[in-house]
C-alpha cells in the first residue's frame, strides 16, 4: 500500500492596513531605528486596529484568500487547529469561532498554543490526522494579534512583535511529496523568562495586577536569545542528519522571525546560503504563530514541486521543534 503522506497544498497570509513603524515607536518610547535594526531587524510590524476585532479575524482574512486560490468549499473541511497565544476568548477555542466565520460547518476544531512554535506544533499535529487516512483537508492557522497582549511602554517587548495571519491547506499525498519528519520538544522550566503573568488560573485578572502590567508578555531578552540560538540552531541541524540531508540538499529554510540574529545563527548552522532563507521579519517583526505559513505565503510563487524546506521555530514554553518537508505543487 502506498504510504499517505500530508501535503501541504495552498498557503495563504493576512496582515493588517496599519503599519508600525520604527520611527513611529521612537515618539512612543525611548529608542531609535538604529538599535531596532541592528539588533532585531525589524523595520516596521502591521497592527490590528478595530474595535472587537480579534485574532479569528486575521485568520479567517488568510483563509478566504486561501479558498479562493484552491477552490475549496468550507464544508469540504474536516478539522481546524489554530496555533495562537492570542485567542479571541480564554474559551472557546478560536478555531471554534473561525469554523463559525467561514461556515465549515462539517469540521471540529480546537487551539494549540505553543507560543512562537504554535505553527509548526499544529502542523504535526494536523499532519498525523491527514497520515491515518481518516480526514482528507484539514487547515493548519498560525495568528496572534500580539498587539493585545503588548505594553507600549515597554522598549524591550513593544518592538519586536506584530500582528498577522497564515494558514496552510493540508492534504493526503501518495507521490512522495509532503510532510516527511519533524523533532518537537519542550521545556517548561523556560516559562520564567518568557510569560504572560496574569489572565489565567494562577493569576487571574484583577484591578491590582492590570494596574502592575501584569497581563503583557513579559521577555528577558538574553536567556530567551541565548535558547533560541542554541535550540533552533541544534533541532535545524539535527534534522538534516536524521534525514541525511546536507546544505546543497536543503531548498529553503523558513525559520521563525524573532530575531535577524537568530536566524543567520541557525543558517550558518545548517550550512546554508542567504538566498536560501525567507526571512520578512524587516516587514513583519515577530507575529509568533504567524510567521511561518506568513514566509510561506510571500514566497509560494518561488517554491517548486519536490523543494526540500526546512521549517524551524523557538519560543515561549519553552517549545521549539523543526519540520522537514518536500513541497507537494
Ligand atoms: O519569538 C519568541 C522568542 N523570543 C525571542 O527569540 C527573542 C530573543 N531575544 C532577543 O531577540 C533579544 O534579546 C532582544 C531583541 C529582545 C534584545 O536584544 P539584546 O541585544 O539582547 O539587548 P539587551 O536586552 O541585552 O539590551 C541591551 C541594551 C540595554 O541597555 P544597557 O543595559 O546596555 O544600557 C537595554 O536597556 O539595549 C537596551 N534596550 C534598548 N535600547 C533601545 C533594550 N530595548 C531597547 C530598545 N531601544 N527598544
Amino acid at each position: 500500500m502506498t504510504e499517505i503522506k500530508a501535503a501541504i497544498t495552498g498557503v495563504a497570509g493576512y496582515v493588517p492596513e496599519d503599519v508600525l513603524t520604527n520611527a513611529d515607536l521612537e515618539k512612543i518610547v525611548d529608542t531609535n531605528d538604529e538599535w531596532i535594526r541592528s539588533r532585531t531587524g525589524i523595520e516596521k510590524r502591521h497592527i490590528l486596529k478595530g474595535e472587537g476585532l480579534g485574532t479569528s479575524d486575521m485568520a479567517v482574512k488568510a483563509i478566504e484568500k486561501l479558498f479562493k486560490k484552491t477552490g475549496t468549499d468550507p464544508k469540504e473541511i474536516d478539522l481546524i487547529i489554530c496555533g495562537t497565544v492570542t485567542a479571541d476568548y480564554n474559551f472557546p477555542s478560536t478555531a471554534n469561532v473561525i469554523s463559525d466565520k467561514i461556515g465549515a460547518t462539517n469540521a471540529w476544531s480546537f487551539d494549540l498554543n505553543a507560543a512562537c512554535s504554535g505553527f509548526i506544533y499544529s502542523l504535526t499535529t494536523g499532519s498525523q490526522f491527514i497520515e491515518t487516512g481518516k480526514y482528507k483537508k484539514v487547515l493548519v492557522v498560525g495568528a496572534d494579534k500580539m498587539s493585545s497582549i503588548v505594553d507600549y511602554t515597554d522598549r524591550t517587548t513593544c518592538v519586536i512583535f506584530g500582528d498577522g495571519a497564515g494558514v496552510v491547506l493540508l492534504e493526503p499525498s501518495e507521490d512522495g511529496n509532503g510532510i516527511q519528519d519533524s523533532i518537537l520538544r519542550s521545556d517548561g522550566s523556560g516559562r520564567k523568562h518568557l510569560l504572560q503573568r496574569a489572565g489565567g488560573s494562577v493569576l487571574p485578572l484583577t484591578k491590582e495586577n492590570i494596574e502592575d502590567g501584569l497581563h503583557y508578555v513579559y521577555q528577558e531578552g538574553q536567556p530567551v536569545f541565548k535558547a533560541a540560538v542554541t535550540s533552533m540552531a541544534d533541532v535545524s541541524a539535527e534534522i538534516m542528519e536524521k534525514n541525511g540531508l546536507t546544505g546543497d540538499d536543503v531548498n529553503w529554510l523558513v525559520p521563525h522571525q524573532a530575531n535577524l540574529r537568530i536566524i543567520d545563527a541557525t543558517a550558518r548552522r545548517m550550512g546554508l546560503t542567504s538566498e536560501k532563507v525567507m526571512i520578512n521579519i524587516q516587514r513583519y517583526g515577530n507575529t509568533t504563530a504567524g510567521t511561518i505559513p506568513l514566509c510561506l505565503s510571500d514566497w509560494e510563487s518561488q517554491l517548486k514541486k519536490g523543494d526540500n524546506i526546512i521549517l524551524s521555530a523557538f519560543g515561549g514554553g519553552f517549545t521549539w521543534g523543526a519540520v522537514y518537508l518536500k513541497w507537494a505543487y
